[in-house]
């Protein structure tokens, strides 16, 4: 090891002093005396330094090895192969690694490597995403910082058409997912729903690493194909962010390595850091510390058309004797004039006097009304809990972007909330529609009356949906605080709610034939299954209902209204005081055992999914006794094998007899009275895209489709009511759901 030590600094020294004489001044006092400056083009400035034990570092955890059988030569972390593409004065970035696991055309798996990194005292940079490449992937990558962190990605898509060409990394072969502060372990494991046998002939491996955000562009469907030669282009091109600090059980409350001219400063999560102060530059950790900048050699960026001189930290730039203004400026320095003009000058001082007094009143009389308002608003922003939010920001490491929106930016965008803008009411408040001055379309949410609750639901929802980023649930542009209400700024998603478009026509909207109903159903399943089980922590809406699926134009289910929601930590059941939900979607065991578990969610979706293909509403007034809940009178239908009769005409001309009575029987499964029975989200999602594929790609089941199809057409010859359809699925038939109800309004806490 000494031996080789030895070698290096024999190689490197001649190299380095070369440099650190050709560019002497800039790099003075950068580096420690007699160490090497560069390894290639790398600069190496203390605290970090080439060589273990060699002195030229801080301390060993800040040494870096230069390997020069490269050429050029390669800089490695410490004694790693984690190879370094620069150096700055809070980061390391170094080249990242893929993991990978590819499949043979059978579902093999044909070569698989799962990538892991440990580092102690520098952590990962919130800079980094984990992004997942792969139609038929998800990945988790696990890691500490502190608490166990764990997260997930997934990426979807069953042809190639699906997979956007236009860089966007939003789920669909492509998926990024943002990693929270302060950890420095993580290991990544990919995993796949199909092992990639409907989707080989394009796309057999899937992908997973973590690198700096926007250095990795995705290339769409090129980057799928098995010789897209994407893991070399990540791993030559994409860094890793580490942040690193001087002791990070220490602080800037105790001695420093800080030295001359230097302050220190607290890092967030441990550790600090030294700068130079204002007017000196250098290398703050080295003796004797920062040097006095002599701005009057550079007049290019600090321009003096006077006398300049410096001094520490600063200059002076005065006119020439004799003349008087101000020398940084061109032309300014003048004269001074003869006694003639002195009283004329009286004068115009005595005038500008009065007027300075003037203002100055007027100013101290605004500054006390401006106070008035500025205390109005801060009493606002506490009673709408944005002390508290901060708080809960902090604490969960939330780090979404959020913007917080000034009264008068939401005033203009509403037209001062103008009754024209209303868009919808809701229990809650009022929802506008408003244009902001970048002309972008927002939904700004209102809430209706002030008090404690209300402030809590609100930090509630904020919090929620900064964590979340998802295709297919409505994304939160940002809150405004100061308003005597809570104030949200969404998206603003054109088309309506799924309710709208299933019930405000006989028959449902043309739109919404039997591919593109379990395309929603696929979406929304989706995104529930992703707020259950690959957020930080899990996510239960708790109001699913067709009112809270918003569709854009092109009929993208959106999921919204996380007014209600909860954030559970992991294998915690929560009991809930306040039952809340709508009557019609609501779990009854949910409501029976106040237990709150992600089942319930997966109850009501299958009420929408009941909505979605009998186009019934859950609550039917007019309907008999025994068929006026949706739910009970679905699975009674289901286990009596009448379901055709609950079914719209146009989903039995479009659906075949199996896909019909599979997603009878999923539905009947969500509605399980026991939770514990009914499936996960997650295996809504794979048994929903199953259903999809099957008519998404007729040829792999060319057979069987047809045959279906013709039994179909020949039902609607015949008579429909007299083919029995067969049902799956478990004998416990008799319904809870009919007679627990007791009657509450919606919304309304019990
Ligand atoms: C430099 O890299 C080469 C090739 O990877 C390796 O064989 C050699 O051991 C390395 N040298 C040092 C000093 O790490
Ligand atoms: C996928 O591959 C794994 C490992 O080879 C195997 O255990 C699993 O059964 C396969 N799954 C499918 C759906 O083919
Ligand atoms: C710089 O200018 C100020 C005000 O003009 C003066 O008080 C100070 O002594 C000057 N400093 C030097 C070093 O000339």
């Amino acid at each position: 090891m000494l031996l080789h030590i030895m070698i290096l600094s024999l190689f490197i020294f001649p190299f380095t002093m070369a440099l650190g004489t050709l560019q002497g001044s800039t790099i003075n006092n950068i580096i420690k005396p007699n160490c090497p400056t560069h390894c290639g083009n790398v600069m190496v400035p203390y605290p970090f330094g080439i060589g273990y034990d060699t002195g030229c570092s801080l301390d060993n955890s800040f040494h870096v090895t230069c390997n020069t059988t490269y050429e050029p030569p390669k800089l490695f972390l410490r004694s790693s192969d984690f190879e370094i593409y620069n150096i700055s004065d809070s980061e390391v970035r170094i080249h990242t690694t893929v993991s990978y696991r590819c499949y043979n055309q059978d579902g093999s798996v044909r070569n698989e490597f799962d990538w892991w990194i440990s580092l102690s005292k520098f952590t990962f940079s919130q800079k980094n995403k984990f992004i997942v490449l792969g139609c038929d992937d998800y990945s988790l990558i696990r890691g500490t910082n502190g608490p166990d962190f764990s997260n997930g990605c997934l990426g979807l898509c069953s042809k190639t058409q699906d997979v956007p060409s236009n860089g966007n990394c939003s789920g669909m072969g492509c998926c990024q997912t943002s990693i929270p502060k302060g950890l420095d372990y993580f290991n990544i494991s990919l995993y796949s729903f199909d092992n990639h046998t409907s989707i080989w002939p394009w796309n057999n491996c899937g992908y997973a690493f973590v690198g700096e955000e926007g250095s990795f562009v995705f290339r769409g469907v090129t980057d799928l194909y098995a010789d897209s030669n994407v893991e070399d282009r990540i791993e030559s091109s994409v860094p890793i962010v580490l942040d690193w600090v001087i002791s990070p059980d220490a602080g800037c409350s105790e001695p420093t390595e800080c030295k001359g001219n230097s302050s220190c400063y607290d890092v967030e999560g441990g550790g600090y850091r030294c700068r130079c102060n204002t007017g000196y530059r250098g290398n703050p950790y080295l003796d004797p510390g920062c040097q006095d900048i002599d701005e009057c050699a550079d007049p290019g960026t600090n321009p003096c058309y006077g006398d300049c001189i410096n001094t520490l930290g600063s200059y002076n730039c005065t006119c020439p004797a004799g003349s008087f203004g101000n020398a940084k400026i061109e032309n300014d320095c003048q004269r001074h004039k003869d006694s003639k003009f002195s009283s004329s000058i009286f004068i115009i001082a005595m005038v500008c006097g009065l007027v300075v007094i003037l203002s100055a009143i007027m100013g101290i009389l605004y500054g006390i009304r401006r106070r008035k308002l500025m205390k109005l608003r801060e009493k606002f922003f506490e009673q709408n809990g944005g002390v508290l939010l901060q708080q809960k920001i902090n604490s969960q490491g939330s780090h979404a972007a959020m913007t917080l929106f000034s009264i008068a930016q939401l005033r203009r965008a509403t037209n001062n909330y103008s009754q024209d803008n209303i868009i919808g009411r809701g229990a809650y408040g009022v929802v506008y529609k408003g244009v902001l001055y970048d002309k972008r379309v927002v939904a700004i949410k209102k809430s209706k009356i002030v008090d404690g609750s209300q402030a809590e639901q609100f930090i509630n929802e904020v919090l929620i949906l900064t964590q979340v980023i998802h295709r297919h649930v409505v994304k939160l542009l940002g809150c405004c605080l100061e308003e005597e209400v809570p104030v949200l700024v969404y998206e603003f998603i054109s088309n309506n709610t799924l309710f709208h478009h299933i019930h405000s026509k006989s028959g449902g909207m043309s739109w919404l034939s039997w591919e593109n109903r379990l395309r929603v159903a696929v979406e929304v399943a989706g995104a529930l299954a992703y707020l259950h089980s690959e957020t930080i922590m899990p996510i239960i809406h708790r109001d699913i209902k067709s009112t809270n699926i918003l569709l854009d134009d092109n009929y993208n289910a959106k999921i919204s209204d996380f007014g209600a929601s909860r954030l559970v930590p992991l294998d915690h059941e929560q009991v809930t005081t306040l039952i809340q939900g709508t009557l019609g979607y609501l779990d009854p065991e949910y409501y029976n055992t106040s237990q709150l578990t992600d089942k319930s969610d997966v109850y009501s979706f299958g009420v929408v999914l009941a909505e979605l293909i009998t186009g019934k509403k859950p609550i039917g007034a007019d309907r008999s006794n025994a068929e006026k809940n949706l739910a009970t009178y679905f699975v009674n239908s289901v286990t009596e094998n009448h379901l055709y009769e609950v079914v719209e005409q146009r989903i039995l001309r479009e659906g075949s007899l199996e896909q019909i009575q599979a997603i009878g029987d999923l539905v009947k499964r969500c509605l399980n009275p026991h939770g514990r029975d009914r499936p996960t989200m997650k295996e809504v999602v794979v048994e929903l895209d199953n259903l999809r594929k099957f008519t998404t790609h007729p040829w792999t089941q060319q057979q069987t489709f047809q045959e279906t199809r013709s039994l179909v057409l020949d039902v609607e010859q015949l008579d429909l009511y007299e083919v029995p359809l067969i049902s799956f699925g478990t004998k416990d038939t008799e319904s809870h759901l009919s007679s627990t109800y007791m009657p509450f309004e919606e919304n309304i806490p019990r």
